[in-house]
């Protein structure tokens, strides 16, 4: 689903950064931004460290380094996608969906008007169920069900949790009186029609009810455990528009913003896993809901972070979701390690009986989930010749599917070992596969991603042909940058006047010295990305100096380390703001880049002159006098 750019635009212009982190912290104005404590659970502090600008639509904590603008916000603190966070942004500026097409009978508009009435009739379904669970008396066996549970009131409140009652028609009667049409209830399969005469059931009947709730907060499904003896354990929903289960995590509204805060997400299986060790203090999970991970759920993932620990049962379903994750989650470029709990069922009742620390310690050992599948592939090796081709054909999808190329050749560096084969051997047997193209463990460096990275900053700042779509997955490494490269960038990017005194680049108080010009000092900046990044800076202020700003907010979510360009800044604290002083000091830093670039330069040429003694070249020569000269001038 891609929406139209003016559609993006006007999302953006009329959506405040303020507003939505306002929701989870108090901010305060101070100079040219607000202040306040960090919203993230990782960072908890006395002192406000968090900042962030109007103008840009960025924030950034000097505390945990934590930055980004509305979209990163919305994806790190509550798990949205791009598009999901789009959609919940236009709902709350009361912006309608754009219509694909005006044919009113066009499936897309459809789709859109249906998936709206099944998500209100869920809501109501949801706080009905949550009622009822509220007002029914604690001798009811589902209250005794939840005490040996262990599942405190404010657990059931967090994840809303409700109790479906054993009558046939208590929930229909309720959708009836909210006006819902049963055809509607019928879809979202709430309801069901009698065989015989007149009349509709409920679906879910003297259930534990767990609402599943997407990013946005809106109730997606429902999953009802049968607290006594029956079939199914637990009913879900079915799929439907609004819910898949291949597409969706159980927890993640919950629990999003603790997987971004610890940079790791544990998956385990069940509903009551996530909820009991949630409640244990073991925040940054998510649940599958007993299906086999899937790619969209590893993209989930992926939006918060590349750190996955997943949790299986010791049995042999166990083994195979182990076996089919690691393909997906390594396809997918996170990281993934493995647990398998053998000392109790499923991880609920492992927190149960041995606590959150002995669970914590375990995680924290885990291993490769690589290893843990490898491991039980070679129990029965012992290096006969079938046997390593038999295993090295079991391996091939596993190897072809790392996007990761570091993280291949290390794999395969020490499969060769515990295989007792030699590089070589093992490469070419790996290689040995339909996907020809793909080169078993090497490695490359992947410029066309920063190429294509900015590209698409600069055209969604100019937004007028393309799309924006879901930030690109690789980002531009600034993390080898040289300090004074960063801080350059920093100060540049930092304010429209200190942009324009770059792009006039005359270095200030040396009135003897010629204005450099700022393609100039581009072609002296060693950091290829830096470069690219001002380039595109300069087009964009070209363009339309109003759009200087937004390349800013969409820059920050293009870079890897994007609170490198905060650093030192006095961002969002304009209080100490002293133009002068910037001034002078922005061009202090085109000079040092000068410096380094020519000191770079002589150094080159003076090995050159030196090799050369015999030839002297009085041309080269010439040149080289010059050079030291521009070095002098430099000096002060
Ligand atoms: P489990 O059978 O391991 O259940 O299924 P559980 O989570 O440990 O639940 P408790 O502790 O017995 O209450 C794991 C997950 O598989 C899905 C559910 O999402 C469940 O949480 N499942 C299981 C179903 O959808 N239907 C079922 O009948 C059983
Ligand atoms: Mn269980």
């Amino acid at each position: 689903m891609r929406y139209p750019p003016e559609f993006i635009d006007k999302v953006q212009e009329t959506s405040s950064l303020l507003d939505i982190i306002s929701q989870y912290t108090q901010l305060k104005p101070s100079g040219s931004g607000f202040m306040g404590r960090c919203p993230f659970p990782d960072h908890q502090e006395k002192t406000a460290s968090f900042s962030m600008s109007e103008a840009k639509q960025v924030y950034h904590c000097f505390g945990c380094k934590k930055s980004g603008n509305i979209f990163t916000f919305l994806r790190e603190y509550n798990g949205m996608s791009f598009p999901e966070a789009l959609e919940y942004l236009a709902d709350r500026a009361g912006i309608p969906l754009p219509e694909m097409a005006h044919d009113k009978n066009d499936q897309y508009a459809q789709a859109q008007d249906k998936k709206k009435q099944m998500l209100k009739i869920n809501k109501v379904a949801a706080d009905f169920f949550r009622e009822t669970l509220k007002r029914t008396p604690a001798d009811h066996s589902i209250k005794q069900y939840i005490l040996r549970r262990k599942l405190q009131p404010e657990t059931l409140e967090e994840f809303q949790v409700g109790f479906a009652p054993s009558e046939w028609d208590r929930l229909t009667l309720h959708l009836q009186k909210h006006n819902f049409s049963m055809e509607l209830a019928e879809e979202a399969k709430l309801v069901k029609a009698r065989k015989e005469g007149q009349g509709h059931f409920d679906l879910f009947r003297d259930r534990l009810m767990f609402p599943i709730i997407s990013p946005s907060g809106e109730v997606l499904a429902f999953g009802g455990r049968i607290h006594d003896q029956g079939e199914p354990k637990y009913l879900n929903s079915p799929e439907s528009y609004v819910f898949s289960k291949s597409k969706v995590l159980y927890g993640l509204a919950q629990t999003a913003k603790y997987i971004r805060s610890e940079d790791c997400a544990i998956i385990v299986e069940g509903y009551m896993d996530l909820v009991s060790l949630y409640q244990s203090g073991l925040k940054n999970v998510a649940a599958s809901m007993g299906t086999a991970l899937t790619v969209e759920h590893a993209k989930l993932i992926k939006r918060m972070t590349n750190n996955v620990v997943v949790l299986f049962d010791g049995d042999e379903a166990g083994q195979m979701a182990a076996e089919r994750s690691l393909t997906i989650l390594l396809s997918q470029g996170l990281y993934p390690r493995g647990l398998v709990l053998t000392e109790a069922k499923d991880p609920d009742e492992f927190i149960n009986q041995f606590g959150l620390e002995a669970l914590n310690k375990k995680i924290q050992s885990s291993s490769d989930l690589f290893n843990v599948v490898l491991q039980s592939w070679m129990i029965d090796y012992r290096g006969e010749a079938s046997q390593k081709v038999k295993l090295v054909d079991r391996l091939r999808p596993i190897f072809d599917a790392i996007a990761d190329q570091r993280l291949r050749s290390l794999y395969g560096e020490d499969l060769a070992m515990r295989m007792n084969v030699t590089k070589d051997w093992l490469r070419s047997a790996l290689k040995n596969s339909n996907n020809a193209n793909r080169q078993p463990f090497s490695s490359g460096p992947s410029m066309e991603n920063l190429q294509a990275n900015l590209v698409s900053v600069s055209s969604e700042v100019s937004s007028s042909q393309s799309v924006i779509s879901e930030p690109v997955e690789e980002k531009i490494r600034l993390s080898d940058a040289s300090q004074v490269e960063i801080m350059l960038l920093q100060t540049a990017l930092k304010s429209r006047a200190n942009f324009e005194q770059l792009l006039q680049s005359s270095i200030e108080e040396r009135q003897e010295s010629k204005n450099i010009d700022f393609k100039q000092i581009l072609s002296q900046i060693n950091h290829l990305g830096i470069c690219k990044i001002l380039e595109k800076a300069e087009q964009v202020y070209r363009q339309d100096v109003n759009k200087f700003d937004k390349f800013f907010t969409l820059l920050v979510d293009k870079i890897d380390k994007p609170e490198m360009l905060f650093q030192n800044s006095g961002f969002g604290m304009g209080a100490d703001f002293d133009a002068e002083k910037e001034k002078k000091f922005l061009s202090d830093l085109i000079k040092k880049i000068q410096q380094n670039f020519l000191k770079e330069q002589s150094k080159k040429m003076s090995i050159d002159i030196r090799l050369d003694k015999q030839t002297m070249d009085v041309d080269k020569l010439k040149e080289f006098i010059e050079l030291q000269k521009s070095r002098l001038s430099l000096k002060k």
